[in-house]
């Protein structure tokens, strides 16, 4: 997708600043950005001693407190994905995704109207859901390109891995069933125990699609990051099959009204604002161009949704 030379694409960026500039020179967006790195710094200190030290005291609540204050400092939804994916530009680490996928499942615990104590222990499913995969050296965590079946084995090991850390701590079971279950899908087809719908623990499955998300909206050495209109693509054509209905339907709903009154790039190279989603079909709004004509997307099939701008 990305053809312009770096020279290019600095010229482009002066005169006509990308929708990730335009969110990180907030001046919001840099004390938001302290916040989150500290947070970062807490998750990588908690984690490293529950790895190195099994038998030492662990205070979860204090990572508990600072997550729920940086979540606090999101007024909107869109403050939040915005600020979500424009972090995950500078850290791609494993924890921010832990921090990331806490932030996002505390907003669906929001939207699904959760008391204060699920959303406390929903928050603390994200943050340590993948603590088992800082076991598995960075250079396959990090490998660009597809796995081999030996290292795929190995990264399927993580949610079994993260549990045996987890499991003696004294938290809430949910924490732990998290991790280990939130690669599970509702047909059967997830990992480590094929679990079907059903079997699933709730919070794990938040967890998964928060998870799943949040690695959808990162970029990737083979691909951009998608803009969440991809992403809800993407989740509508399998989702159903995978996760559970009631809360997909949730999340994906939310989000791409999240970007109602939006600018957007199309796949044909013209802008336009979002002027309303369509709820049976979410990537498919009704659209303004910048001719001032207004075209429902659900008639134009060919028209896609590729940035937020
Ligand atoms: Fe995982």
């Amino acid at each position: 997708m990305n053809t312009c030379s770096a020279g290019e694409l600095n010229r482009s960026r002066a005169a006509n600043p990308s929708y990730a500039q335009k969110v990180k020179s907030h001046p919001e967006f840099m004390a938001y950005q302290i916040e989150y790195q500290k947070e970062v710094h807490s998750i990588r200190t908690i984690f490293d001693t529950i790895i190195n030290y099994p038998n030492a005291p662990i205070n979860i609540h204090l990572i508990l407190e600072d997550c729920s204050r940086l979540a606090s400092l999101n007024t909107t939804t869109l403050d939040l994905f915005d600020r979500l994916h424009n972090m995950r530009l500078d850290d791609d680490s494993v924890y921010s995704h832990c921090l990331n996928v806490a932030l996002i499942a505390r907003q669906m615990g929001k939207w699904l109207r959760l008391t204060h104590e699920e959303l406390n222990v929903l928050t603390l499913c994200g943050l340590f859901h993948d603590i088992g995969k800082i076991q598995i050296p960075e250079e396959i965590l990090n490998k660009p390109g597809k796995y081999t079946e030996e290292e795929f084995a190995l990264i399927r090991q993580h949610p079994l891995a993260g549990y045996n850390l987890l499991k003696n701590l004294p938290a809430d079971e949910r924490i732990k069933k998290a991790a280990l279950l939130h690669h599970e899908r509702s047909d059967g087809s997830g990992y480590p125990q094929k679990l079907k719908a059903g079997q699933i623990e709730d919070f794990a499955e938040i967890i998964a699609i928060a998870d799943v998300y949040d690695a959808m909206t990162a970029a990737r050495s083979y691909r951009s990051p998608l803009c969440p209109f991809q992403a809800i693509d993407m989740f509508e054509k399998d989702g159903l099959q995978l996760y559970s209905p009631k809360y997909i339907l949730t999340f994906l709903n939310r989000i791409a009204n999240t970007y109602q009154n939006n600018r957007v790039l199309l796949n044909n190279g013209q802008s336009a604002n979002i002027v309303m989603i369509n709820d049976k079909r979410l990537t498919r709004p009704m659209i303004q161009l910048d001719n001032g004509s207004v075209v429902d997307m659900l008639d134009l099939p060919e028209w896609e949704i590729i940035k937020i701008i």
